[in-house]
């Protein structure tokens, strides 16, 4: 593993964050959750967010998905500067164009595995019947064919968050936000997820963008950044992805 400082590369990046800034008024006081992270992710990139507690880490996961505006900067997804569109407009880019995961899978429990899969594109107004193929493939690809039938409570957390893996995939997005997607899963079925979502990544040519606190996790990607503080404090660049996890304790060890 070595350091990397970033940059250049002339392809046009999936994502950009360009000085983003977010801070939350509460009454009198101004929190500052993020002071200006700058931030390129290229096509095909599986990037990696570590930091403290309260580093900001999951405000800017939201920020890069439009699920919350910067108080300052400016966000460019997929070609679209996001402080020029509408709020409807940018409602279109994260349903067409980004895949999310949470910690808590956040399926529906009245839907069954299949139906979850396809909730994105129900949401946007399209019928399932001429998606039924992809999402099939999608629950295959995740070792789960054989549960579509299956609602949330009859699946295990591992298998739950499977589904809503397949979920991020099935609107084709130019990008998938993950935060903590192995936080609530135990060591052995966070490892089979990270895999999974390694492969998806090398065979989709999806990129990925990780919240994590678990060094193991971030192992997997191709570059980690890390936040203190609301801002950018280092960065890896992992060319053997699923090693080099004692590099990254090493910088977690010097940041808190
Ligand atoms: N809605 C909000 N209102 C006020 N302050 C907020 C809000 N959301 C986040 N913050 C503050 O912003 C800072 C960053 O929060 P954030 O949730 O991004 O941290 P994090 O790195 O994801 O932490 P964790 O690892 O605990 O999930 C924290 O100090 C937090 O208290
Ligand atoms: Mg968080």
């Amino acid at each position: 593993m070595e350091f990397n400082e970033g940059g250049g590369n002339s392809v046009m990046p999936v994502l950009q964050a360009e000085n983003v800034q977010k801070s939350y008024r509460m009454g009198e006081l101004t929190v500052s959750a993020l002071a200006g992270v700058s931030l390129v992710v290229q096509k095909g990139e599986f990037v990696a967010v570590m930091g403290p507690s309260g580093s900001g880490k999951s405000t800017l996961l939201h920020l890069l998905g439009g699920l919350d505006g910067p108080s300052e900067g400016e966000i460019t997804l997929a070609g679209q500067p996001l402080s020029k569109l509408s709020d409807n407009q940018i409602t279109i880019v994260r349903r067409r164009k980004v895949g999310f995961i949470f910690q808590f899978y956040n399926l529906l429990p009245t839907l069954n595995a299949e139906e979850n899969v396809g909730l994105p594109l129900l949401i946007d107004g399209q019928s399932l019947a001429p998606h039924r193929a992809k999402i099939a493939a999608l629950l295959e690809r995740v070792g789960l064919a054989d549960r579509k039938h299956h609602r949330p409570d009859q699946l295990s957390g591992g298998q739950q968050q499977r589904v809503a893996i397949a979920r991020a995939f099935v609107n084709d997005p130019e990008i998938v936000l993950a935060d903590e997607p192995t936080g609530n899963l135990d060591s052995k079925t966070g490892t089979a997820i990270l895999a999974l979502l390694r492969r998806t990544c090398d065979e989709l040519g999806a990129t990925i963008v990780m919240v994590t606190h678990d060094p193991r996790a971030a192992s997997y990607a191709n570059r980690v950044i890390f936040l203190k503080d609301g801002q950018l404090a280092r960065e890896l660049s992992n060319s053997a992805p699923g090693h080099n996890t004692q590099a990254i304790m090493d910088v977690m060890a010097g940041l808190e």
